[in-house]
């Protein structure tokens, strides 16, 4: 049944949020729970269809799990993998399950998935994870839309990534973690999901060093043992960022707990140079505005640069800024799809190649809108609690993938927002 939101503008926000699990990070380490036969924990995990989604596929493949206790704790056992294939259906509404490939290859010596489609920001090529397995000794054959990835062993290579792809270094990675020698994986992400899925990995008996860093190195080891381990996921520097830009955009005062203040630091400078004010103290951090915020050029990059991730919220501020902001899109060729929408929110911005230029206007009006992908979705909901007059957004399911009912959340600061059936 579609799901649409209301929203009545409302003024400053005010309160506190406690941020949740990282997406970005979950989604990799549950693959990564394939390359144990013991169970294991992970906790701090986020209430997320795309989440869900790929808890159903690793089950598909004859994992077990099972709520574990106390809230955002499940528990994984692989001990009885009784498939190497993915299935085109579970794949087709997670671009993120092709991160089981590396899994089932270093275990099982071989892996089927189907080739991830595009989606709304890009083409997502996987070129470069299999560019990797290849590296490792692995046979890679496409038909009929899936490839098939077959080794008897794997075998450490040094490696270097012609683009530091998030999603290739954590496939590549969960692949060399069971290969024969060493492997050196050069020009890689240094995002901290990397970092919390090199931490699991070594939790369960992998040897990883490096990662956060440009070269990662990894030394192969027989097999992996996770009796009873529980690896806690890193906070949502995404979902983080998000309340910030809310804070600002309603000109409000919220303070976000469970943070990681270094993860999100890209996102804070950036709003200090608008005239935001960021105060972090051991509470967490908090985001205040009470003045008109100023306009200011961005571009996104690979981490520590500023997050693609937040680039289309961060657009929604800067689109009632005073004066012209530039933005760049540098990490994916179609990512700006909520420029539409805000301009039918009266926002005036116009694309030319991988920028967008943003004259700032002093309001949006409410009007109806349509998210097309889920930071698409999250931009529109932040202009719409700023917006003058009550605003329609439908296609909330894309919302709902990496927000765990962000309408709630934003209520509980005084947002006005309803989740009705279409
Ligand atoms: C991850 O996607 C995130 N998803 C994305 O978050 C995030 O936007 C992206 O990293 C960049 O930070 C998850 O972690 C599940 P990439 P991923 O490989 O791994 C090109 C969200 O909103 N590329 O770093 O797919 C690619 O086309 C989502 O939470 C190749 O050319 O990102 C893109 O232009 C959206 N060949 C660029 O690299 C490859 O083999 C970045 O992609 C792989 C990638």
């Amino acid at each position: 049944m579609a799901e649409k939101f209301i929203v009545t503008p409302c003024g400053a926000l005010r309160g506190s949020i406690e941020i949740g699990g990282a997406k970005n990070a979950v989604l990799p380490v549950l693959a990564a729970a394939l390359l144990t036969e013991q169970p294991c924990t992970l906790q701090n995990v986020p209430s997320l269809s795309d989440v869900e989604s790929m808890r159903v596929l690793i089950e598909s493949l004859g994992a077990k799990t099972r709520a574990a206790g106390e809230k955002g704790s499940i528990t994984i056992d692989a001990s009885d993998v009784t498939s190497l294939e993915a299935s085109y259906e579970l794949v087709g509404k997670l671009r993120a399950s092709f991160l089981v490939m590396g899994p089932l290859l270093a275990r099982f010596g071989q892996a089927k998935v189907p080739l991830p489609g595009g989606c709304a920001i890009g083409s997502r090529p996987v070129d470069l994870h299999l560019k990797g397995f290849a590296a490792l000794g692995a046979d890679i054959d496409h038909s009929h839309g899936f490839v098939t990835a077959t080794a008897n062993t794997l075998k450490g290579a040094k490696i270097y990534l012609d683009f530091p792809s998030v999603g290739a270094t954590e496939n590549i990675m969960m692949a060399a973690v069971l290969a024969e020698g060493q492997t050196v994986l050069e020009n890689c992400a240094i995002e901290p999901e990397i970092v919390d899925l090199a931490n699991f990995l070594n939790s369960i008996g992998g040897k990883i060093r490096g990662a956060g860093t440009d070269t990662i190195k990894i030394e192969g080891v027989p097999r992996l043992h996770s009796q009873n381990i529980k690896h806690s996921i890193i906070p949502d520097r995404i979902e983080a960022g998000t309340f910030m830009v809310a804070a600002a955009i309603t000109r409000g005062d919220v303070t976000l707990t469970n943070v990681l203040a270094d993860h999100v630091k890209p996102v804070t400078a950036k709003l200090k140079e608008v005239n935001v004010s960021v105060e972090e103290s051991d509470d967490g951090i908090r985001v205040f505005c009470d003045t008109d915020t100023k306009a200011a050029d961005l571009k996104t990059l690979p981490y520590p640069g500023f997050p693609t991730d937040m680039q289309a919220q961060f657009m929604s501020l800067l689109a009632t800024a005073g004066g012209t902001s530039v933005i760049t899109e540098t990490v994916f060729e179609n990512r700006f799809m909520q420029v539409g929408e805000l301009k039918r929110m009266g926002a005036e911005i116009k694309i030319e190649s991988r920028s967008a230029i943003i004259e700032g206007v002093k309001n949006l009006t409410g009007t109806q809108v349509a998210a097309s992908d889920l930071r698409a979705g999250a931009a529109l909901v932040l202009a719409a609690l700023r917006a003058e007059g009550i605003t329609e957004i439908t296609g909330i399911h894309h919302i709902d993938r990496g927000y765990d009912r962000l309408d709630l959340q934003l209520n509980q600061l005084g947002a006005d927002i309803k989740r009705i059936i279409e």
